[in-house]
């Protein structure tokens, strides 16, 4: 029997309420909330699915990879890979992106060994055991950028394997990047003869690009993929991410001929189909100068925050170039209230576009309230 629509209302309702109650104190995780897409609303009254390669319509005509191919363009470009030989596609986050850049490089060099360090995402533990490949975890210093020295002695037990390293554009905790120039020369300096750089900028890659000094990350610096997330800078407001690759290489990973009318190069076989045009639409509002503005208003924010924070008397501390604040734990009621991710007694306020020096302000009164009477806690 259906529900009564007077009670499928009233619950609708009332979570919209409460999401709408709880934006006012996001300000723990990295997902841009500045969009508005409200010109894409007619869209959602269709399936749109992008099955299999972008590049290659499938027998359905309600897809969006014309608008995807843009997307991969544009980021393509910005991440600087060859004109002539680069690929990618709308991938489902981060995790996706990088489960399909190791499952590439493993296709390339089947015998090689995966190193990634301690600050990295938990997904590339978990892939590495979908992939059943070998790794070796390398040390990240205290501020989170990979120690090199250990990548070297690391990499240098199993030279005569070709070395697949991960990257970090951006970690979880502290948004400390890891330089593929370092990377290069150690791998260079441990004797291995063949290798494939990931870079996984879920977090910041979307604007590394746009920062002074430029940091080496990129397909000119010497990566072999980059990945972002759609949903966190860029502010999709869907799970999203993207992958871009060379060409070359996702050629050893293609299947053609099957039923669909595309090519299969994908991990997912249906793809959605909304993401990519607003990331499309993302990026016509903003383009490359809107981009740049946002990232520099979210560091002075994030500088502002951290100087509040210090201020009243609060450990805190960021990179020079992040949008993250990384600060000791404040009270359990506060990492609820503010929805901070917390990890061994630090917390981190992300200054993502969409964040106000208004919220903030009213989260420094908060810990402001609190500093005199307690002590932080170890959660
Ligand atoms: C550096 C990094 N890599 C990968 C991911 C995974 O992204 P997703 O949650 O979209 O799968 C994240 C997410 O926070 C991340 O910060």
């Amino acid at each position: 029997m259906p529900s009564d629509p007077r009670t499928v209302s009233k619950r609708l309702d009332y979570y919209l309420q409460q999401i709408q109650a709880d934006a006012r104190t996001f300000i723990g995780f990295p997902a841009a909330t500045d969009f508005i897409y409200d010109e894409l609303r007619p869209f959602f009254g269709y399936l749109l699915n992008n099955i299999g390669d972008p590049y290659k319509a499938p027998l359905h005509t309600n897809h969006s990879k014309y608008f995807e191919q843009e997307v991969i363009t544009f980021f393509a470009d910005l991440f600087r890979a060859p004109v002539d030989d680069r690929w990618g596609y709308v991938t489902n986050g981060g995790t996706e992106s990088n489960l399909y850049a190791l499952y590439v490089a493993r296709e390339l060099y089947p015998t090689a060994r995966v190193y990634y360090s301690s600050a990295a995402h938990y997904s590339h533990p978990k892939n590495i055991h979908l992939l059943n490949m070998e790794y070796s975890t390398v040390r990240a210093r205290t501020d989170g950028e990979m120690d090199y020295t250990d990548l070297r002695r690391t990499v240098a037990q199993y030279k005569d394997r070709p070395a697949i390293v991960v990257a970090t554009i951006g970690t979880t905790m502290t948004e400390a990047r890891d330089n593929v120039t370092s990377i290069k020369k150690a791998l260079q300096q441990a004797g291995v003869a063949r290798s494939f750089i990931h870079s996984d900028g879920a977090l910041a890659g979307a604007y590394a690009p746009y920062l002074e000094p430029h940091w080496p990350f990129d397909f000119a610096d010497g990566a072999d993929s980059v990945s972002i997330s759609g949903h966190k800078f860029i502010g999709c407001p869907m799970a999203s991410g993207v992958i871009i690759i060379r060409k070359s290489h996702r050629d050893r990973v293609m299947r053609s001929g099957v039923y669909t009318g595309s090519w299969d190069t994908t991990i997912s076989g249906s793809r959605n189909g909304h993401t990519p045009l607003m990331l499309w639409y993302a990026i016509q509002r903003w383009g490359n100068a809107g981009f740049k503005q946002r990232a520099l208003d979210g560091i002075r924010l994030a500088a502002y925050t951290t100087a509040k924070l210090q201020e009243v008397g609060w450990k805190a501390w960021r990179h020079p170039y992040a949008l993250t604040v990384v600060m000791a734990a404040p009270s359990a009621q506060l990492v609820t209230k503010w929805q901070l991710a917390t990890h061994e007694g630090w917390s981190h306020v992300i200054c993502m576009p969409g964040v106000t020096k208004e919220r903030i302000d009213d989260f420094i009164a908060d810990v402001a309230a609190y500093v005199p009477h307690t002590k932080p806690v170890r959660l």
